[in-house]
């Protein structure tokens, strides 16, 4: 108790979120709670909520199906976003990510295999290509260059839009649309505005499909859904739309801020970087220490306790929410020895960063490729890369839920 008054400043509960500090560490706080407080009671917007601060914990709370990630239910505890997140996801949007089993399961299921290790391994040599392209496109132009703008933004989105066959034209709208799911500080109006136009861009792309008499049903994934699942009444319209709109959006917020915080990273610790270039069978082990690092996401989707359970030996009480703190998790150190430190040899391939259960990132194989090819890529093809300003001169995202920069200004 004394611990939660004096971080909260007098209060009974924390106020959540807390601040991260730049340029790659959890809040100061979270160490606090793991050695004093791993369950800590926080004020959700006046909800009440539990911190959870503990690896172990951490994944226990991620695999107990007594909670629920269901945004619907009038006692999910509503943030800055909720209203809209939650009106998206009554009109079907965003598909699984947000429901509970059995429904998530059976319409995960649906495109697990285009996400599958082996399928994934198989685009290689396209993403290799891309990546080379992209820096083929960056050291021509002048110097500096913003590499998030060069390279981390543009490949997650050409290589999903290609698996959903989305034309490239239309990369800059969705690019944009997205990020007001995410920003902090926007109002409702143009938040709903904006997001609207993303549902409208979704509804057109699965109606086009629908409409085409000549579709070719394994051109794409959404080709495929609108064959199988649309046109044979498995699945009504909304249901295949939200399923297009997570696999669109998940992606390339995340995997875009990966790739520029994690080449940032890397580059404040040169010796790794160039380690990276010498000898790229460090890649696999180099992205997960990074993951883990960074852990771009703070924390999963909120659940919130359907019933009366047990989590890490404590009672949560229905309609508590809980709030796995994934990045506390991941820097736990009675987990990981020197959590702190940046180890590319230290092999964490059990970090949290993507989730961990049922909803457990459906694009990890894929996420994983994309930053092995180009971390490895960069480092053989620009040993000489650095940042062009000032550390503090780098613009971080810290307006934003997932984290990252804004503009990542290199040169060679
Ligand atoms: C779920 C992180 C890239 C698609 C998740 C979750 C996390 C996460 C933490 C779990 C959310 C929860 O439990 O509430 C990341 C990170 C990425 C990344 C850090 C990049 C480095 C991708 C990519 C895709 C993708 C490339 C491809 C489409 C999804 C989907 C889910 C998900 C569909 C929902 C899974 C479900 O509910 O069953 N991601 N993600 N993600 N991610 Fe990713």
């Amino acid at each position: 108790r004394d611990l939660i008054r004096r971080l909260s400043g007098g209060a009974e509960r924390l106020a959540f979120p807390m601040t991260r500090s730049v340029p790659f560490d959890p809040p100061p706080e979270y160490a606090a709670l793991r050695s004093k407080c791993p369950f800590a009671p926080a004020d959700l917007h006046g909800h009440d909520a539990w911190l959870v601060a503990r690896y172990d914990d951490v994944r226990e709370a991620l695999l107990s199906d007594a909670l629920s990630a269901d945004i619907t239910r009038p006692d999910y505890p509503q943030g800055p976003a909720g209203k809209v997140n939650r009106a998206l996801s009554t009109s079907g949007l965003p598909a699984f990510l947000r429901m509970d089993a059995p429904l998530h399961d059976d319409l995960r299921r649906l495109v697990t295999r285009d996400f599958m290790i082996k399928r994934v391994e198989a685009m290689r040599p396209r993403i290799q290509q891309v990546v080379d392209d992209l820096i083929d496109a960056m050291l021509a132009g002048p110097r500096p260059a913003d590499l998030f703008e060069a390279i981390a933004s543009p490949l997650p989105n050409i290589i999903i839009s290609e698996m959903l066959g989305i034309p490239q034209s239309d990369h800059a709208f969705f690019q944009d649309r997205t990020t007001y799911l995410f920003k902090r500080n926007v109002s409702d109006g143009e938040r709903v505005t904006k997001i609207s136009e993303l549902n409208d861009y979704v509804y057109g792309l699965v109606d086009s499909r629908d409409a085409d008499p000549d579709l070719a049903p394994e051109a794409d994934i959404v080709s495929r859904l609108v064959h199988d699942q649309l046109r044979t009444g498995k699945l009504d319209r909304r249901t295949v739309q939200g399923i297009a709109f997570i696999l669109l959006v998940a992606g390339h917020e995340t995997t875009g801020n990966m790739i520029a915080l994690g080449t940032l990273a890397l580059l404040q610790h040169p010796e790794q970087y160039h380690a990276l270039g010498e000898d790229p069978s460090l890649a696999p082990l180099a992205v997960e220490e990074l993951l883990r690092y960074l852990t771009i996401l703070n924390e999963p989707n909120w659940r919130v306790a359907k019933q009366d359970t047990v989590i890490g030996g404590r009672e949560i009480k229905a309609g508590e929410a809980v709030i796995p703190l994934t990045f506390s998790a991941n820097r736990d150190e009675k987990h990981y020895d020197n959590p702190d430190t940046l180890d590319i040899r230290r092999g964490a391939r059990d970090h949290l960063a993507f989730g961990y259960g049922i909803h457990q990132c459906l694009g990890q194989p894929l996420a994983r490729v994309e930053l092995q090819i180009v971390y490895t890529t960069l480092a053989r093809r620009i040993p000489t890369l650095r940042l062009a300003v000032p550390l503090e001169e780098v613009p971080f995202k810290t307006d934003v839920d997932i984290y990252g920069v804004h503009a990542l200004p290199v040169t060679w």
